[in-house]
């Protein structure tokens, strides 16, 4: 095989020049023959002055470089995107599917036999896993790893669980205008990515689980000097991985991915993980059955107590064992054969753990936090091509609810409308055109406020139902994802308010009580949905980009299906 320098080659039908002029060219960086005759680890410099939860990054490379040059290699950094939640309009959602192609364009690219993809915010280690599964190049996931919690008069505080909590209660009028401020300077207390089990956390647990990742790597602070260690030693991985080039195609085999749906309901994971392996089984040719999704769901219980769904943060995940100590709970559920990208089996991570110190955070096999998984897929008229809840952060007493339905026709009509005082408790709020398409991006919009007037009674939490969205940090009865959305021909176009709506988790249905020749009547009645973009990524996003059950990726950038 051809490697280093030499993979690659742009040919201008001379390939000994092409090397050549190469070699020339970095010379200028003041490299040595020897420094370039070795294998090359690519590392991916995802730091942004815009993305506080990549802060660590410089230093995370830093210490890769570390480790790939002690075990003989040769690092190599290359810039790609960044993508941070907050500074990504009009969603980050809608730039993740250009990180993953420019991520995997830059591997192909440029000369590399492996590659570290350092990610951590929301959508950047699924853009990384997007890329180096359509990639032939060895690559491994170094995440930044969760923040710090921060502290305010005596109470912990995490990003960005207790940002809604506590804002709620800025709504409702129990925090003062002071208060929220000072609040506001300590939810976010260190660089790293979200504390809770948001995305963030349950991605890099999730690439842990799938083996694309070390042990422990998904959870260590970005703070702590294990991070860095982990760095080092992911460096040394790269090396060993360039020898034994497994590609990421090849690690994620149908029982890694089937682990990585296990773990994800364990963990009380966030829904917008099923969207990310949508797209990641997309690009492996297969489509994810939600119907087997659920399945899974109803066979493996949640054991990790974290917020939003519990009551930790990831420092004490992360000191409770981890992914490894999670998985030694699932043993029976879990094909522990998988592969791994940086050698070893599934199983290596969990034989042998120290023995148990704690029960509260990761919670033994005989003491789940719920029987039965996070998320639920639920199927009906409504959705025809289903739709997800996460039951277990949902009020128990609204999973079976029938009520009136209250329609917004979008995120800015839900933002001028939702104060209106006829809206009562038992109402079921309704977003559109907050899909994929719809907004676009499939912004977090689905998790609705509480009226103000209703959340100052105390209620907290109402049936919510629409085509976006939730940050995996919130929490509540709300059902999204709702597929096809209500810009690409979905029923959901059709609710009308005073509509009756039914929801019925535990027999996974969610129906709007109005009769299918009536339904179909006002769906041919319908207006076009929606005007296509005039040019650039937007109109190239609004072409191609597919519905949440195909995880929003490109239909261009999916390989052929094959479900054998
Ligand atoms: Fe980056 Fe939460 S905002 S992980
Ligand atoms: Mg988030």
């Amino acid at each position: 095989m051809t490697r280093g320098l030499r993979r690659r080659l742009t040919s201008y039908g001379d390939q000994d020049f092409s090397l050549f002029l190469r070699k020339a060219f970095i010379k200028a960086m003041g490299y040595s023959d020897d420094a370039l005759d070795r294998p090359i680890v690519g590392i991916a410099n995802t730091y942004s002055d815009y993305n506080p939860c990549h802060g660590n990054v410089p230093q995370l490379i830093e210490a890769a470089k570390r480790g790939v040059m002690l075990a003989g290699g040769m690092p190599m950094v290359f810039p790609t995107m960044s993508i941070h939640e907050s500074f990504a309009a009009p969603t980050s959602m809608f730039l993740r599917n250009l990180m993953a192609m420019e991520t995997e364009e830059m591997v192909r690219a440029q000369p590399m036999d492996s590659v570290i993809l350092i990610g951590g915010c929301d959508k950047t280690i699924p853009a990384q896993v997007m890329a180096a599964a359509s990639s032939e190049v060895p690559a491994i996931i170094l995440p930044t790893g969760p923040m710090d919690t921060g502290n305010h008069r005596g109470e912990r505080l995490g990003a960005c669980t207790d940002c809604r909590r506590l804002w709620a209660q800025f709504r409702a009028d129990t925090i003062d205008e002071a208060e929220i401020g000072e609040i506001n300077g300590r939810l976010a207390s260190s660089v790293g990515t979200c504390t809770v089990m948001g995305t963030a956390s349950t991605m890099a647990a999730l690439v842990e689980a799938m083996g694309l990742a070390l042990p422990m790597s998904g959870s260590a602070p970005a703070t702590s000097s294990e991070r860095f260690r982990l760095a080092e030693e992911t460096g040394r991985a790269a090396v060993a991985m360039t020898e034994t080039s497994l590609t990421t195609a090849e690690v994620l085999t149908p029982q890694a991915l089937r682990n990585g749906l296990v773990t994800l309901q364990a963990l009380g994971g966030s829904t917008n993980a099923v969207v990310h392996l949508a797209a990641i089984y997309g690009r492996l040719g297969k489509k994810l059955d939600m119907a087997e999704f659920d399945r899974i769901g109803q066979q493996v219980p949640v054991l990790v107590d974290l917020k939003p769904s519990g009551s930790g943060y990831m420092g004490e995940f992360h000191a409770a064992g981890g992914v490894p100590r999670l998985l030694s709970e699932l043993t029976d559920l879990l094909d522990l054969s998988a592969p791994r990208a940086f050698g070893g089996i599934l199983g290596d991570a969990v034989n042998h753990l120290p023995s148990r110190h704690e029960e509260q955070i990761i919670r033994p096999r005989d003491n789940p936090i719920s029987a039965s998984g996070a998320i639920a897929v639920l199927s009906g008229n409504l959705a025809p091509r289903g739709a997800v809840i996460k039951h277990s952060a949902a009020d128990p007493e609204l999973q079976v609810h029938e009520g009136r339905a209250v329609v917004f026709n979008s995120v800015q009509d839900m933002t001028e409308r939702l104060e209106d005082p006829t809206i009562a408790a038992d109402d079921v709020l309704v977003l559109r055109n907050a899909g994929p398409k719809g907004a676009p991006g499939m912004p977090e919009a689905g998790y609705i406020p509480i009226p103000r007037h209703l959340a100052r009674q105390g209620v907290k939490d109402m049936v919510r139902l629409s085509d976006a969205r939730m940050s995996g940090t919130a929490f509540g009865t709300v059902v999204l994802h709702i597929t096809p959305e209500s810009a690409d021909g979905g029923p959901l176009a059709a609710v009308r308010t005073g509509d009756r709506i039914r929801l019925d988790v535990p027999r996974r249905r969610l129906d709007l009580l109005v009769d299918a020749a009536e339904l179909d009547a006002r769906m041919a009645a319908l207006p076009p949905p929606r005007v296509s973009p005039p040019r650039g990524y937007a109109q190239l996003y609004d072409r191609h980009v597919t519905q949440a059950d195909d995880g929003l990726d490109f239909d261009f950038l999916m390989a052929a299906q094959d479900n054998g």
